[in-house]
């Protein structure tokens, strides 16, 4: 497995905003129907306005963050939403609005994400993605994540991915 560590994943998280003019901020209430909206658009099935909503207010267990990019500081271009649960992150939902994509938004909040887990000590980054979504998996191939060797027990459309960290 790559080891990767939290000041690499720092520094690129710093360098993919600053080049690419990128905000990266907590979600608020108020971004529940730009998010919404983008969920809509990115997914088959779709996290419903309730469901995201629920995550917003669950504050305390999900971490919901957007990414704004500059001149448009209040409009949201894409969002992660995960979990930490010693010694795992768990990426639950990951979304970039179509007109914003291949800018490095979905990078930068993978590496913002992660970086905020290192801070936490995780041992493991880990996610769901569907097999047929080969954009995504070689998106989260690009970034270091590996197939796990766990997938035989996982559902059947599914595989999941991960990255350790030391
Ligand atoms: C997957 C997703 C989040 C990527 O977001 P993004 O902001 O476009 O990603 P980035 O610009 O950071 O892309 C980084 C690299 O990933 C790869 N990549 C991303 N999208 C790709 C695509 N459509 N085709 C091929 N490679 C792609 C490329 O190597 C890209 O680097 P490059 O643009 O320099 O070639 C976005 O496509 C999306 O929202 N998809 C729909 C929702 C989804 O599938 N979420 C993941 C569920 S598990």
């Amino acid at each position: 497995m790559k080891a990767v560590e939290l000041g690499q994943i720092l520094a690129k998280a710093r360098d993919f905003r600053r080049i690419n003019r990128l905000l990266i901020r907590r979600a608020q209430a108020s971004d529940l129907g730009s998010i919404s909206a983008i969920e809509h658009g990115a997914h088959l099935r779709p996290w419903s306005r309730v469901s995201i909503a629920k995550e917003l207010a669950n504050d305390n267990i999900s971490s919901f963050w957007v990414a704004c990019q500059r001149p448009q500081p209040e409009k949201v271009a894409g969002y992660i939403c995960f979990r930490i649960i010693q010694p795992e992150l768990y990426i639950l939902n990951l979304a970039v609005e179509k007109g914003f994509r291949r800018r490095g938004i979905g990078s930068c909040l993978i590496l913002t994400c992660l970086g905020l887990g290192l801070r936490r000590k995780i041992k493991r980054a880990v996610l769901d993605v569907h097999r047929e979504n080969e954009r995504a998996i070689g998106f989260y191939q690009g970034l270091g994540f590996q197939f796990s060797d766990s997938n035989q027990r996982n559902k059947k459309n599914f595989a999941v991915m991960e990255m350790h960290f030391p």
